[in-house]
């Protein structure tokens, strides 16, 4: 319902839905207030080292902006000629030219792998037709859309504010979203641990969906359930209880995926035991609950206190 009032808005706003400009226009210009612009880059905590790209950049305010106050470069695309270059006039007026760039391109045709961030003022439709693209990004990759969500790929954060200057001063409510490419993490992980004298072999399955993780992990002959699992782009936590030697054992890992490895530190607590471990976890190629093959296992170099 929020959209409807929304796309009415906007066609308002931008006095009409049908311009075409030798591309296919998929979005109508409408601005983002510069106040909502300013909040969108202090979400995705843009700095010198970002590389921003704007897809559908309008008079190219989000570039610039971070381009002006945070130091950042990046590029901004859009199918208008005019609004490419009213952005090139605004890029020389606010003294950016040598780190932001406007290109005349249509957005899903745009190379995005340069980008450590990107934003949007798009539609609900136009956010879905891009998911899969956004997915495929680095790991880590922060994305913020202006009053757009993205469906099932729910946000890591959502902020709402009031916008004196939207839809041409008319002022309204914009929301923002925002997210961070999650790492592929789903399937079977298998390491060894030195834990209380004995070197273990455990074996996680997780489940993920975008950035939501779940699932288990057998040691011992035993299979408990993760009692916390948090994905945020390649960095992985993971905690869960198991029985050790007769005692409840407390694990808490930490670390990064890389493609089929992780690598990070344990912390294992409880009845005589306290001690840090390296973890480096192996994904194997099989299913869950078949015989692990003895070289996909990988050690844990342990340094144990
Ligand atoms: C709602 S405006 C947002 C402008 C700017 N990003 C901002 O937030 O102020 C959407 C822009 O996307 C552009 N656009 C629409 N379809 C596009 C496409 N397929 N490729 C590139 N730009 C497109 C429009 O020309 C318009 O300038």
């Amino acid at each position: 319902m929020r959209v409807f009032t929304r796309a009415g808005a906007w066609a308002l706003a931008a006095g009409c839905f049908g311009a075409s400009w030798g591309g296919e226009p998929t979005v109508p210009y409408v601005p983002t207030p510069q106040e909502v612009v300013e909040k969108m880059l202090e979400i995705a905590k843009v700095g010198p080292q970002d590389y921003v790209i704007d897809l559908g950049s309008g008079d190219g305010r989000i570039v610039i902006t971070a381009a002006r106050k945070y130091g950042a470069r990046g590029f901004g695309v859009d199918l208008n000629p005019e609004r490419i270059e009213e952005s090139l006039a605004n890029a020389r007026a606010a003294g950016v030219t040598g780190k932001v760039a406007f290109y005349r391109r249509d957005l899903f045709e745009t190379d995005l792998s340069e980008a450590t961030v990107i934003t949007m003022y798009l539609l609900p439709r136009v956010n879905l037709a891009l998911r899969p693209k956004l997915l495929e990004l680095k790991p880590g990759t922060r994305i913020v859309s202006h009053d757009f969500s993205m469906d099932e790929w729910k946000a890591d954060r959502h902020v709402s504010m009031e916008a004196k200057a939207k839809y041409g001063g008319s002022g309204g409510r914009s929301d923002i979203y925002f997210w961070i490419v999650p790492a592929k993490a789903g399937g079977v992980w298998q390491w060894q641990m030195p834990v209380g004298g004995r070197t273990l072999s455990y074996e996680m399955t997780l489940d993920q969906k975008y950035q939501m993780v779940s699932g288990s992990v057998k040691v011992g002959g035993r299979t408990v359930k993760l009692r916390s699992a948090k994905l945020t782009g390649d960095e992985i936590g993971i905690a869960f209880t198991a029985e050790i030697n007769g005692q409840k054992v407390k694990h808490a890992f930490s670390g990064r995926v890389a493609g089929d490895t992780v690598e990070g530190r344990a912390r294992l607590s409880g009845g005589r035991l306290e001690s840090q471990v390296e973890w480096t976890a192996k994904r194997g190629a099989r299913s869950a609950g078949a015989a692990a093959p003895r070289d996909a296992l990988l050690s844990a170099a342990s340094a144990a206190r």
